[in-house]
């Protein structure tokens, strides 16, 4: 399934890379971010970003991989639910997201 249209990434591609990454280092904070850096693209319009989270997440939640960074994404990810529910736009979720991700 793509998830980013953009740059035409897939959740394979995304999988793969987060496992490759906890592989290095299995305390690695990962974030869409990193991801697309690692695949060579970076996010465009940032439409994907809360379904790249999700990927990380469940591709960190299973069993084989162990690590604190799902703490922070899934913070991360119920910060974005809660601004979706009060946005009147995608633009607005976009943009939130976006400075999230940033302070992180
Ligand atoms: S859909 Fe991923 S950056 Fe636009």
């Amino acid at each position: 399934m793509i998830i980013c249209s953009c740059n035409r990434i897939s959740d394979k591609q995304i999988r793969a890379v987060v496992t490759e990454l906890l592989e290095e280092d299995p305390n690695a904070l990962l974030t869409p971010g990193l991801i697309y850096k690692k695949l060579g693209f970076r996010a465009e319009c940032g439409t994907c970003l809360t379904l790249a989270i999700e990927t990380i997440i469940n591709e960190i939640d299973h069993p084989s991989h162990n690590g604190c960074q799902v703490i922070h994404l899934s913070r991360l990810q119920e910060k974005i639910r809660n601004k979706k529910k009060n946005a009147t736009s995608q633009r607005a979720v976009n943009k939130q997201t976006r400075q999230g991700l940033r302070s992180w």
